[in-house]
């Protein structure tokens, strides 16, 4: 007998058997496909509770910072730093080394953030415009335009959950699209030289910031940004335009005349290196 031609009742024999071997294949994979679910959630489960477990840790150590007296001391010396433009060194390298990576991680960079774009928010909502067009809003749109590109992709947000450059970029832009939605005239101002000019307007606008009335931005790179800026102000007055807030995260753009009425200043991490604001000058 060829075997390729097999009996009927034969071929009925094999495919019974055949049926059996498909059954308790399929219950293998069943089973193996059980037992991969299960491998797949409890891993899940774990790596869930090992998060939690990292944050309440992280949480708990960074009460502890803000327990340990050189905390304050550490975030009124950078305050002052600020405000007088001193350099990263005046810091205690020993006293003040972990604490800024602590108010940034711990979230109250971000809580700060917030309270002052809320302030600001108050403020321009108490406002009346003149009817008039000539009252305007400075802002520095290098608060958004940071050196690292954050609108490429949607994922490096999320990556970027703690970054402090990215926490500032969120939250100017926030109240950038809030002022421009209640109207207000929006002048930008760009430690960026004017050759940059085409390149920075289409980085704005690649990044939502639609409406702002004018950009202003280097022609002199002699002048320091301070001088160049308050030049600039007083021209915006001899024009007639009314400032009725200049808004920075950066000490250089809220000194000298014609400031206007208001100051809102958007609090940087500790210990931001002030020399960056010489820096970006000489670009
Ligand atoms: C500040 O935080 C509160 C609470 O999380 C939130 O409702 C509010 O929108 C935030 N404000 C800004 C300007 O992000
Ligand atoms: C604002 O001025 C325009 C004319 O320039 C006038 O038509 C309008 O009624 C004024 N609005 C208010 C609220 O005064
Ligand atoms: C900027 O763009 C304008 C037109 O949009 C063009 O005329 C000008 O040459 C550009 N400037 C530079 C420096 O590329």
């Amino acid at each position: 007998m060829i075997p390729n031609h097999p009996l009927p009742g034969m071929r009925s024999r094999f495919n019974y058997e055949d049926g059996i071997l498909m059954k308790s294949l399929y219950a293998v994979v069943y089973f193996c496909m059980f037992a991969l679910a299960l491998v797949s959630i409890s891993g899940l489960i774990v790596v869930i509770v090992m998060k939690i477990k990292y944050r309440e840790r992280l949480t708990a150590e960074a009460l502890e910072k803000y327990r340990n007296p050189s905390y304050d001391y550490c975030r009124h010396l950078a305050f002052h730093a600020e405000m007088n433009s001193l350099s990263a060194d005046v810091f205690p390298a020993t006293i003040c080394k972990d604490i800024n990576t602590w108010y940034v991680k711990e979230g109250q960079y971000r809580r700060d953030l917030n309270i002052t774009v809320r302030i600001a928010e108050d403020f321009f909502s108490s406002v009346r415009k003149k009817n008039d067009s000539r009252d305007v809003v400075l802002m520095d749109a290098d608060d958004f335009l940071t050196m690292k590109t954050f609108d490429t992709n949607r994922m490096i947000y999320r990556i970027k959950e703690d970054d402090a450059d990215y926490l500032k970029h969120i939250f100017a832009m926030k109240l950038y699209l809030k002022l421009q939605s209640s109207r207000w005239p929006l002048i930008l101002f760009t430690r960026k030289p004017e050759k940059l000019r085409n390149a920075t307007v289409e980085h704005l606008t690649s990044m939502g910031c639609h409406g702002w009335s004018s950009l202003i931005m280097r022609k002199d790179n002699k002048m320091n940004f301070q001088e160049y800026l308050s030049r600039e102000r007083s021209m915006l007055q001899r024009q007639g335009l009314r400032i009725i807030a200049v808004i920075s995260s950066h000490m250089d753009a809220l000194r000298g005349p014609f400031l206007g009425n208001h100051v809102f200043k958007l609090p940087n991490p500790i210990f931001r290196n002030h020399d960056d604001e010489s820096r970006t000058h000489l670009e």
